[in-house]
């Protein structure tokens, strides 16, 4: 049973950060096999190129598809739960994050299979995704402004979509008062590889 941890935070002092550090020792201590895919560290280059462009716009399937992008394939067809970790900026996931989006589901693999799709190996279905973001906000007001809902249904509905069997979305809202939610947040954490191994099993 593997995760693939897919984190998006420029700053190892960040809150973001302690959270990948706890949702680790809670897989080590669940006895779950993990991989981190760090983007900024990994530098992975959230923008495409014009022939990438070419390829997903004009459905070109013959145009080559990147080695950076072939090795989070890779990943993917390994994961039996893949978990996003990333902060709230601007109701919506860090630009490298939306990028990965942009350039990992290409199309044939991820989306917009047909006949001639049959060259392209086609993305698994994924036992199970979980979106855990950090928010600024606390939870209350981002359900009262409706963004709750909408990063929900980005991220849940339309992202990880049906290429996902089981799907949950974590906001770890409050995080400008840091000390009120901290504990919360660290129980929340705490849950994850027992679900891990209940959806995945
Ligand atoms: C560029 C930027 C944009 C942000 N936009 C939002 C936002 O739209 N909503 C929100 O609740 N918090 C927002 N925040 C606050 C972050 O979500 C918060 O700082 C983060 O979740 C936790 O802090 P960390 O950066 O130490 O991990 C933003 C922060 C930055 C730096």
């Amino acid at each position: 049973m593997k995760t693939q941890i897919i984190y998006c935070h420029p700053s190892r002092q960040s809150y973001t950060y302690e959270i990948l550090k706890q949702l680790e020792a809670n897989l080590k201590k669940e006895g779950l096999e993990y991989e981190i895919s760090d983007l900024y560290a990994m530098g992975f280059k959230a923008d495409m190129t014009e022939e990438e462009y070419n390829r997903e716009g004009f459905i070109n399937i013959d145009l080559p598809i990147p080695n950076d992008v072939k090795d989070e394939h890779k990943k993917i067809e390994k994961a039996d739960c893949i978990i996003f970790l990333y902060p709230v900026w601007w109701s919506d996931c860090p630009a490298k994050l939306k990028g990965w989006f942009d350039r990992v589901y290409s199309v044939g693999y991820a989306y917009g299979y047909n006949d001639e799709g049959n060259k392209i190996e086609k993305m698994k279905k994924v036992p199970y995704g979980i979106v855990i973001c950090t928010a600024g906000h606390p939870n209350e007001f981002l359900k009262e402004i409706g963004i709750a809902e909408s990063m929900r249904n980005v991220m849940i509905d339309d992202r990880l979509g049906k290429r996902f069997t089981n799907k949950e979305m974590i906001i770890l809202g409050g995080t400008l008062d840091k000390e009120k939610v901290r504990l919360i947040h660290s129980q929340i954490i705490e849950s994850i590889g027992r679900k891990i191994k209940e959806y995945c099993a």
